[in-house]
Protein backbone atom coordinates (compact mmCIF):
# COMPACT_ATOMS: atom_id res chain seq x y z
CA UNK A 1 0.00 0.00 0.00
CA UNK A 2 1.31 3.32 -0.98
CA UNK A 3 2.40 5.45 2.65
CA UNK A 4 0.43 8.78 1.75
CA UNK A 5 -3.26 9.51 0.97
CA UNK A 6 -4.64 9.97 -2.52
CA UNK A 7 -8.11 11.23 -2.85
CA UNK A 8 -9.82 10.86 -5.95
CA UNK A 9 -13.59 12.25 -6.64
CA UNK A 10 -15.92 13.18 -9.24
CA UNK A 11 -18.58 15.42 -9.65
CA UNK A 12 -21.19 15.17 -12.91
CA UNK A 13 -20.87 17.94 -14.84
CA UNK A 14 -24.28 20.19 -14.73
CA UNK A 15 -24.55 23.95 -15.19
CA UNK A 16 -26.02 26.53 -12.47
CA UNK A 17 -24.43 25.28 -9.29
CA UNK A 18 -26.47 26.43 -6.06
CA UNK A 19 -25.48 26.79 -2.47
CA UNK A 20 -27.00 23.53 -1.58
CA UNK A 21 -24.10 22.31 -3.75
CA UNK A 22 -21.80 24.25 -2.26
CA UNK A 23 -22.34 23.77 1.59
CA UNK A 24 -22.12 19.67 0.77
CA UNK A 25 -19.69 18.21 -1.82
CA UNK A 26 -17.49 21.24 -3.02
CA UNK A 27 -16.61 22.86 0.74
CA UNK A 28 -15.40 19.72 1.87
CA UNK A 29 -12.84 19.70 -1.34
CA UNK A 30 -12.09 22.78 -0.70
CA UNK A 31 -10.77 21.88 2.75
CA UNK A 32 -9.18 18.33 1.41
CA UNK A 33 -7.26 19.87 -1.16
CA UNK A 34 -4.71 20.76 1.78
CA UNK A 35 -4.38 17.77 3.51
CA UNK A 36 -4.29 15.11 0.95
CA UNK A 37 -3.37 14.80 -2.74
CA UNK A 38 -6.42 15.24 -4.56
CA UNK A 39 -7.71 14.44 -7.79
CA UNK A 40 -11.00 16.38 -8.71
CA UNK A 41 -12.79 16.02 -12.10
CA UNK A 42 -15.92 16.30 -14.07
CA UNK A 43 -17.45 13.24 -14.79
CA UNK A 44 -18.18 14.18 -18.38
CA UNK A 45 -17.86 10.58 -19.74
CA UNK A 46 -20.84 9.37 -17.14
CA UNK A 47 -22.59 12.00 -18.77
CA UNK A 48 -23.49 9.94 -22.07
CA UNK A 49 -25.46 8.00 -20.15
CA UNK A 50 -28.05 10.09 -20.98
CA UNK A 51 -28.41 12.08 -24.43
CA UNK A 52 -27.53 16.06 -24.34
CA UNK A 53 -26.54 18.30 -27.48
CA UNK A 54 -22.76 18.35 -27.43
CA UNK A 55 -22.77 22.47 -26.86
CA UNK A 56 -25.01 21.48 -23.48
CA UNK A 57 -22.33 19.18 -22.37
CA UNK A 58 -19.75 21.70 -23.53
CA UNK A 59 -21.00 24.45 -21.41
CA UNK A 60 -21.87 22.12 -18.82
CA UNK A 61 -18.32 21.13 -18.39
CA UNK A 62 -17.15 24.65 -18.60
CA UNK A 63 -19.55 26.18 -16.12
CA UNK A 64 -19.04 23.07 -13.22
CA UNK A 65 -14.95 23.72 -14.04
CA UNK A 66 -15.60 27.46 -13.41
CA UNK A 67 -17.72 27.03 -10.19
CA UNK A 68 -15.19 24.79 -8.50
CA UNK A 69 -12.53 26.96 -9.02
CA UNK A 70 -14.66 29.83 -8.22
CA UNK A 71 -15.67 27.93 -5.20
CA UNK A 72 -12.10 27.62 -3.77
CA UNK A 73 -11.01 24.67 -5.66
CA UNK A 74 -7.24 25.55 -6.11
CA UNK A 75 -6.03 23.72 -9.72
CA UNK A 76 -2.30 24.39 -8.20
CA UNK A 77 -3.45 22.44 -5.40
CA UNK A 78 -5.98 19.67 -6.88
CA UNK A 79 -5.51 18.37 -10.10
CA UNK A 80 -8.40 19.48 -11.69
CA UNK A 81 -9.63 17.77 -15.14
CA UNK A 82 -12.58 16.17 -16.65
CA UNK A 83 -12.28 12.96 -17.55
CA UNK A 84 -12.71 12.91 -21.34
CA UNK A 85 -9.25 14.76 -22.30
CA UNK A 86 -8.08 11.56 -20.83
CA UNK A 87 -8.45 8.38 -22.82
CA UNK A 88 -7.25 5.56 -19.92
CA UNK A 89 -10.48 6.31 -18.16
CA UNK A 90 -12.61 4.93 -21.08
CA UNK A 91 -9.61 2.41 -21.85
CA UNK A 92 -9.45 1.03 -18.05
CA UNK A 93 -13.40 0.84 -18.30
CA UNK A 94 -13.47 -1.49 -21.15
CA UNK A 95 -10.55 -3.74 -19.39
CA UNK A 96 -12.36 -3.71 -15.93
CA UNK A 97 -15.66 -4.81 -18.33
CA UNK A 98 -13.91 -8.33 -18.26
CA UNK A 99 -14.15 -8.40 -14.38
CA UNK A 100 -17.32 -6.67 -13.43
CA UNK A 101 -20.38 -9.20 -12.75
CA UNK A 102 -23.85 -8.65 -14.55
CA UNK A 103 -25.15 -9.29 -11.07
CA UNK A 104 -23.17 -7.19 -9.33
CA UNK A 105 -24.11 -4.13 -11.78
CA UNK A 106 -27.89 -5.48 -11.39
CA UNK A 107 -28.21 -4.78 -8.05
CA UNK A 108 -26.82 -1.50 -7.82
CA UNK A 109 -29.55 0.55 -6.68
CA UNK A 110 -29.15 3.55 -8.66
CA UNK A 111 -29.60 1.61 -11.55
CA UNK A 112 -32.70 0.32 -10.60
CA UNK A 113 -33.62 3.79 -9.46
CA UNK A 114 -32.52 5.77 -12.71
CA UNK A 115 -33.80 2.48 -15.09
CA UNK A 116 -37.14 2.06 -13.80
CA UNK A 117 -39.34 0.02 -15.28
CA UNK A 118 -37.84 0.86 -18.71
CA UNK A 119 -35.08 -1.48 -18.39
CA UNK A 120 -34.94 -2.28 -22.31
CA UNK A 121 -34.90 1.18 -23.19
CA UNK A 122 -31.66 2.83 -20.54
CA UNK A 123 -28.63 3.01 -22.25
CA UNK A 124 -25.72 0.29 -21.88
CA UNK A 125 -24.17 3.54 -20.54
CA UNK A 126 -26.17 3.97 -17.76
CA UNK A 127 -25.77 0.02 -16.57
CA UNK A 128 -21.70 0.11 -16.72
CA UNK A 129 -22.11 3.76 -15.15
CA UNK A 130 -20.44 1.78 -11.87
CA UNK A 131 -17.79 0.85 -14.16
CA UNK A 132 -16.48 3.31 -15.46
CA UNK A 133 -16.91 5.04 -11.68
CA UNK A 134 -14.37 1.85 -10.81
CA UNK A 135 -12.10 3.03 -13.33
CA UNK A 136 -11.96 6.39 -12.13
CA UNK A 137 -10.25 5.65 -9.38
CA UNK A 138 -8.34 2.66 -9.85
CA UNK A 139 -6.58 4.37 -12.87
CA UNK A 140 -5.04 6.17 -9.86
CA UNK A 141 -4.22 3.87 -7.35
CA UNK A 142 -6.78 5.94 -4.81
CA UNK A 143 -6.53 5.38 -1.33
CA UNK A 144 -9.70 7.37 -0.40
CA UNK A 145 -12.47 8.11 -2.06
CA UNK A 146 -15.05 10.58 -0.30
CA UNK A 147 -18.65 9.51 -0.96
CA UNK A 148 -22.03 10.71 0.47
CA UNK A 149 -24.71 7.97 1.06
CA UNK A 150 -26.08 7.49 -2.66
CA UNK A 151 -22.57 6.46 -4.08
CA UNK A 152 -21.21 4.08 -1.05
CA UNK A 153 -22.06 1.15 -2.89
CA UNK A 154 -20.48 2.35 -6.19
CA UNK A 155 -17.36 2.58 -3.97
CA UNK A 156 -18.02 -1.13 -2.77
CA UNK A 157 -18.12 -2.14 -6.45
CA UNK A 158 -14.86 -0.74 -7.08
CA UNK A 159 -13.31 -2.34 -4.41
CA UNK A 160 -15.12 -5.67 -5.39
CA UNK A 161 -13.97 -5.15 -8.88
CA UNK A 162 -10.50 -4.51 -7.96
CA UNK A 163 -10.11 -7.58 -5.59
CA UNK A 164 -11.52 -10.31 -7.69
CA UNK A 165 -8.78 -8.62 -10.96
CA UNK A 166 -6.00 -8.86 -8.41
CA UNK A 167 -6.76 -12.82 -7.80
CA UNK A 168 -7.86 -13.07 -11.26
CA UNK A 169 -4.46 -11.94 -12.35
CA UNK A 170 -2.74 -12.99 -9.52
CA UNK A 171 -1.21 -9.31 -9.90
CA UNK A 172 -1.66 -6.83 -6.97
CA UNK A 173 -2.12 -4.41 -9.32
CA UNK A 174 -4.93 -1.87 -7.57
CA UNK A 175 -5.40 -0.40 -4.07
CA UNK A 176 -8.77 -1.05 -2.62
CA UNK A 177 -9.77 2.48 -2.18
CA UNK A 178 -11.76 3.07 1.48
CA UNK A 179 -14.84 4.88 1.37
CA UNK A 180 -13.84 8.64 3.38
CA UNK A 181 -16.15 9.53 5.98
CA UNK A 182 -16.18 12.95 6.86
CA UNK A 183 -18.38 15.73 8.74
CA UNK A 184 -21.41 14.80 7.51
CA UNK A 185 -22.72 17.67 4.68
CA UNK A 186 -25.13 19.32 5.25
CA UNK A 187 -28.16 18.52 3.29
CA UNK A 188 -29.95 21.78 2.09
CA UNK A 189 -33.11 22.09 1.14
CA UNK A 190 -35.17 24.13 -1.08
CA UNK A 191 -36.41 27.24 0.46
CA UNK A 192 -40.16 26.85 -0.90
CA UNK A 193 -40.66 23.02 0.78
CA UNK A 194 -38.71 21.91 3.41
CA UNK A 195 -38.90 18.16 2.43
CA UNK A 196 -37.50 18.45 -0.74
CA UNK A 197 -33.59 18.50 -1.81
CA UNK A 198 -32.52 22.07 -3.20
CA UNK A 199 -32.33 21.16 -6.64
CA UNK A 200 -31.16 22.75 -9.94
CA UNK A 201 -34.08 20.70 -11.43
CA UNK A 202 -36.55 22.80 -9.44
CA UNK A 203 -38.91 24.76 -11.57
CA UNK A 204 -39.03 27.33 -9.13
CA UNK A 205 -36.17 30.12 -8.97
CA UNK A 206 -37.38 30.83 -5.46
CA UNK A 207 -36.35 27.55 -4.14
CA UNK A 208 -33.00 27.88 -4.26
CA UNK A 209 -29.60 30.29 -4.20
CA UNK A 210 -27.48 30.14 -7.18
CA UNK A 211 -24.09 30.64 -7.10
CA UNK A 212 -24.01 33.33 -9.95
CA UNK A 213 -26.78 34.89 -8.12
CA UNK A 214 -26.83 39.09 -7.19
CA UNK A 215 -27.06 40.32 -3.73
CA UNK A 216 -30.05 41.84 -3.82
CA UNK A 217 -31.85 38.70 -5.25
CA UNK A 218 -30.16 36.55 -2.27
CA UNK A 219 -31.52 38.70 0.24
CA UNK A 220 -35.21 38.71 -1.39
CA UNK A 221 -35.24 34.84 -1.73
CA UNK A 222 -34.74 34.52 1.61
CA UNK A 223 -36.58 37.18 3.02
CA UNK A 224 -39.22 35.37 1.14
CA UNK A 225 -38.58 31.73 1.94
CA UNK A 226 -40.97 29.95 3.69
CA UNK A 227 -41.05 29.52 7.32
CA UNK A 228 -43.83 29.02 10.19
CA UNK A 229 -45.16 31.74 12.28
CA UNK A 230 -43.37 30.41 15.88
CA UNK A 231 -40.02 31.60 17.21
CA UNK A 232 -37.06 29.65 17.36
CA UNK A 233 -36.56 27.03 20.04
CA UNK A 234 -33.87 26.94 22.66
CA UNK A 235 -33.44 23.16 21.20
CA UNK A 236 -32.78 21.54 18.24
CA UNK A 237 -35.80 19.19 19.38
CA UNK A 238 -37.98 21.46 18.82
CA UNK A 239 -37.34 21.66 15.03
CA UNK A 240 -38.57 18.67 14.62
CA UNK A 241 -42.06 19.17 12.28
CA UNK A 242 -40.78 22.25 11.14
CA UNK A 243 -38.49 21.45 8.25
CA UNK A 244 -38.34 25.03 6.77
CA UNK A 245 -37.26 26.09 9.97
CA UNK A 246 -34.56 23.22 10.56
CA UNK A 247 -32.90 24.43 7.26
CA UNK A 248 -32.74 28.21 7.66
CA UNK A 249 -30.88 27.11 10.91
CA UNK A 250 -29.29 24.39 9.28
CA UNK A 251 -27.51 27.09 6.35
CA UNK A 252 -27.03 29.43 9.20
CA UNK A 253 -24.86 26.80 10.97
CA UNK A 254 -23.02 25.44 7.69
CA UNK A 255 -21.98 28.87 6.85
CA UNK A 256 -20.42 29.52 9.89
CA UNK A 257 -19.16 26.22 11.07
CA UNK A 258 -21.46 25.86 14.32
CA UNK A 259 -23.92 23.41 14.87
CA UNK A 260 -27.47 23.96 15.22
CA UNK A 261 -27.95 24.21 18.90
CA UNK A 262 -24.94 26.55 19.06
CA UNK A 263 -27.12 28.66 16.43
CA UNK A 264 -30.22 28.42 18.58
CA UNK A 265 -28.44 29.14 21.78
CA UNK A 266 -27.90 32.39 20.07
CA UNK A 267 -31.09 33.26 18.14
CA UNK A 268 -33.73 31.13 20.51
CA UNK A 269 -36.84 33.01 20.96
CA UNK A 270 -36.73 35.31 18.18
CA UNK A 271 -38.25 35.24 15.11
CA UNK A 272 -37.91 35.20 11.29
CA UNK A 273 -38.13 38.59 11.38
CA UNK A 274 -34.91 38.64 13.15
CA UNK A 275 -33.21 35.20 12.37
CA UNK A 276 -33.71 35.81 8.02
CA UNK A 277 -31.58 39.45 7.66
CA UNK A 278 -28.79 37.89 9.59
CA UNK A 279 -28.66 34.76 7.59
CA UNK A 280 -29.24 36.54 4.26
CA UNK A 281 -26.31 38.83 5.39
CA UNK A 282 -23.87 35.61 5.47
CA UNK A 283 -25.17 34.16 2.43
CA UNK A 284 -24.88 37.40 0.60
CA UNK A 285 -21.08 37.53 1.90
CA UNK A 286 -20.29 33.79 1.08
CA UNK A 287 -21.89 33.81 -2.38
CA UNK A 288 -20.31 37.48 -3.87
CA UNK A 289 -16.79 36.57 -3.81
CA UNK A 290 -18.03 33.25 -5.34
CA UNK A 291 -19.92 34.77 -8.19
CA UNK A 292 -16.96 37.58 -8.47
CA UNK A 293 -14.64 35.03 -9.89
CA UNK A 294 -17.68 33.20 -11.56
CA UNK A 295 -17.78 36.59 -14.09
CA UNK A 296 -14.06 36.78 -14.78
CA UNK A 297 -13.98 33.47 -15.93
CA UNK A 298 -17.26 34.67 -18.82
CA UNK A 299 -14.73 37.01 -20.15
CA UNK A 300 -11.57 34.63 -19.92
CA UNK A 301 -13.37 31.43 -21.13
CA UNK A 302 -9.60 30.32 -22.40
CA UNK A 303 -8.41 30.76 -19.05
CA UNK A 304 -10.62 27.92 -17.99
CA UNK A 305 -9.49 25.76 -21.26
CA UNK A 306 -5.85 26.30 -20.37
CA UNK A 307 -6.58 24.80 -16.68
CA UNK A 308 -8.05 22.00 -17.55
CA UNK A 309 -5.47 21.28 -20.14
CA UNK A 310 -2.65 21.41 -17.79
CA UNK A 311 -4.81 19.10 -15.44
CA UNK A 312 -5.57 16.65 -17.75
CA UNK A 313 -1.62 16.30 -18.52
CA UNK A 314 -0.54 16.11 -14.66
CA UNK A 315 -3.71 13.29 -14.70
CA UNK A 316 -2.88 11.32 -17.32
CA UNK A 317 0.62 10.83 -16.14
CA UNK A 318 -0.06 9.68 -12.68
CA UNK A 319 -2.77 7.56 -15.04
CA UNK A 320 -0.17 5.60 -17.24
CA UNK A 321 1.88 3.36 -15.44
CA UNK A 322 -1.68 1.86 -13.85
CA UNK A 323 -3.46 1.53 -17.60
CA UNK A 324 0.03 0.03 -18.80
CA UNK A 325 0.32 -2.68 -16.15
CA UNK A 326 -3.51 -3.60 -16.51
CA UNK A 327 -3.19 -4.49 -20.08
CA UNK A 328 0.09 -6.16 -19.06
CA UNK A 329 -1.36 -8.27 -16.65
CA UNK A 330 -4.51 -9.20 -19.14
CA UNK A 331 -2.09 -10.62 -21.70
CA UNK A 332 -3.01 -7.51 -24.01
CA UNK A 333 0.75 -6.13 -24.52
N1 LIG B 1 -21.25 9.07 -9.61
C1 LIG B 1 -20.75 10.20 -8.89
C2 LIG B 1 -21.94 11.10 -8.52
O1 LIG B 1 -22.93 11.11 -9.22
C3 LIG B 1 -19.75 10.97 -9.69
C4 LIG B 1 -18.52 10.19 -9.92
C5 LIG B 1 -18.10 9.63 -11.10
C6 LIG B 1 -17.55 9.86 -8.94
N2 LIG B 1 -16.92 8.99 -10.91
C7 LIG B 1 -16.55 9.11 -9.61
C8 LIG B 1 -17.42 10.13 -7.57
C9 LIG B 1 -15.45 8.60 -8.93
C10 LIG B 1 -16.31 9.62 -6.90
C11 LIG B 1 -15.34 8.87 -7.57
O2 LIG B 1 -21.85 11.81 -7.56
Amino acid sequence: MRPTMRIVSGIQPTGNLHLGNYLGAIRRWVRMQHEAECLIFLADLHSLSDYIPADERRRNVHEMAASLIACGIDPDVAVLYNQARIPAHAELCWLLNGTARMGWLNRMTQWKDKAGKNREGASVALFDYPVLQAADVLLYQATHVPVGEDQKQHLELARDIAQKFNTDTGVELFTLPEPLIGETAARIMSLRDGSAKMSKSDPSDQSRINLADESDAIAQKIRKAKTDPEPLPDSTDGLEGRPEALNLVTIFAALTDRTNQSVLDEYAGQGFGQFKPALADLVVETVAPIRARLKDFDTHPEALEAILEKGSAKAAALAAPTLQATYQALGLR
